[in-house]
């Protein structure tokens, strides 16, 4: 098959006038978010502190709340110590994260006796429960203002109520409003850059709180997506990662047939020079999105596709959608026509009722797709969720074990598949100087490995060549050419 088959004669929907609009006429349209005097100079010699937990969507959504703050005047610091607003950003995938959030706010509840003023703040996806909100009630007085995920633009506004008042304020919407769009955004990295194609999730895999937490799926329209591509280039952007729960299904709401393809075909044609998405559904991936990542040598072949378990009666009880045999079709196929794509994915242990035989053919399903890597997650379950209530839940233990027998052929495969990376040249995008070693540079090959390398002055931000010199399981070192 050719490969530029389609490239230059795809006919996208009209988007062209939507992302050419002008700020007045978006915020003519959309107009929710605005600043009152007040609000502006909230944040004079004040300063604010966030923590985000969990994935990606919540990152983005930090990123807003840290543009929004500052908006109002606040600046930013890593020390909690020094900050007057303490943002907790949270995620309620699992109960392991949600035991950490408090007891993160009640160790640090001693900043409020050195500093009366200072205001903890809870968003996120743990805002969006009810029992959480009920625990903070009860249990957690230093909180002062709780929002949800579907009104982070409220933020300014609701700050401002309780720094007036110094009353504790809490306001959720249980239901997902319109998309709110031209929020300011402080992007925590220049060269890569988030950006949300949709929000919410329809999908309710029975174990997951998601769909409970972000609301029902709702697509941004693509000239805002489009838009924003290009501010993030404009700005020095050179790689965008588009989010969604399941991108594949972005468009679907606004009824669009094939609206992920068309999203990533307009995303190329920004000339962007690289892309990724992130997550992949493994039921709804179509045909013309293969081509289109063929066509487009700026998508990545770099896949994250969350398979979750490897036997079919559980991904039954899971309710994903799928079958083994239709995941291992979909991965060979992207295999045969993207030959260097790498696979990454999500896997759970000891969902309820997983025998030993069904955990095992998990094994032999990571032994056949031998993943780059992966996240592996004991099953934690979530208040309201079918899985939840389902019978033969699995002791604790049995989860240790399997996941540590999981973990094992993880890290084998990771370091097989890094093996064949050594004395290649792979093409880099330079972040910066590594968190651990600020003598030699980090950062993402086309694959999504992360490579450690060394090389001249005034590599960061530079798309590099480099040659690999040394492999590890969870990384690649090597040099500049
Ligand atoms: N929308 C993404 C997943 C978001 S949640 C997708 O479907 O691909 C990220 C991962 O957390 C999931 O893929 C799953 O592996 C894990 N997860 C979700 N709920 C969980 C639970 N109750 N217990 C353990 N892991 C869970
Ligand atoms: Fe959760 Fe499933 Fe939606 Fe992913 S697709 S967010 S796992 S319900
Ligand atoms: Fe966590 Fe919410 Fe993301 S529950 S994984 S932060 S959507």
């Amino acid at each position: 098959m050719s490969t530029k088959k389609n490239a230059d004669t795809y006919i996208l929907p009209d988007h062209k006038a939507e992302a050419a609009r002008s700020k007045e006429q978006i915020e003519a349209e959309y107009g929710l978010f605005q600043l009152n005097n007040a609000m502006e100079t909230l944040g004079k010699d004040r300063k604010f502190y966030i923590r985000t937990y969990g994935c990606q969507a919540n990152v983005r959504d930090g990123e807003t709340i840290a543009g929004m703050m500052e908006q109002m005047g606040f600046t930013e610091t890593q020390d909690t110590e020094e900050a007057d607003v303490l943002i907790f950003n949270t995620c309620a995938v699992r109960k392991a994260a949600e035991d950490h959030v408090f007891g993160e706010i009640g160790m640090l509840k001693g900043l409020k006796d050195k500093k009366p003023d200072t205001i903890f703040c809870i968003c996120g996806c743990m805002a969006q429960e009810e029992s959480v909100i009920n625990t903070i009630l009860k249990k957690y007085p230093q909180v002062d203002l709780v929002f949800g995920t579907h009104n982070l633009y409220r933020l300014p506004d609701l700050l401002s109520q309780v720094m007036k008042t110094r009353k504790r304020k809490i306001e959720v919407f249980s239901e997902q409003g319109r998309v709110i769009e031209d929020l300011p955004v402080k992007r925590s990295q220049k060269f890569k850059g988030f950006v949300d194609i949709m929000y919410g999730c329809n999908k309710f895999c029975t174990y997951c709180i998601v769909p409970y937490t972000r609301g029902k799926e709702r697509s941004r329209r693509m000239g805002d997506i489009v838009r924003e591509i290009k501010q993030l280039k404009e700005n020095g952007g050179r790689e965008v990662v588009l989010l969604g729960q399941n991108v594949n299904a972005y468009g679907k709401d606004l009824g669009m047939e094939d609206g992920f393809t068309d999203l990533l075909i307009a995303a190329a044609r920004t000339g962007i020079e690289r892309i990724r998405f992130y997550s992949s559904s493994p039921r709804d991936y179509s045909e013309t999105t293969i081509q289109a990542m063929i066509d487009y040598s700026s998508i990545m072949p770099a896949l994250h596709l969350p398979v979750q378990s490897g036997s079919d009666e559980v991904l039954r009880r899971m309710a994903r959608g799928y079958t083994v045999e239709e995941y291992k079709k979909l991965f060979d196929r992207l295999k045969q026509m993207i030959p260097s794509i790498t696979f990454t994915t999500d896997l759970i242990v000891g969902f309820p009722g997983e025998t030993d035989a069904q955990f095992r053919e998990t094994l032999d399903l990571v032994d056949y797709c031998k993943f780059d890597s992966a996240f592996s997650f004991k099953y934690s379950p979530r208040e309201g969720t079918p899985a939840a209530a389902m019978p033969d839940q699995i002791p604790d233990e049995v989860k240790d074990a399997r996941l540590q027998e999981l973990n094992d052929h993880l890290n084998h495969w990771a370091k097989e598949n890094n093996k064949a990376y050594l004395h290649k040249i792979v093409r880099v995008l330079c972040e910066g100087p590594s968190r651990k070693n600020a003598a030699v540079y980090s950062g993402y090959s086309e694959e999504n490995k992360l490579v450690n390398f060394t090389g001249p002055e005034g590599l960061t931000g530079q798309i590099v060549d480099v040659e690999i010199t040394e492999v590890r399981s969870f990384s690649l070192n090597g040099r500049a050419l």
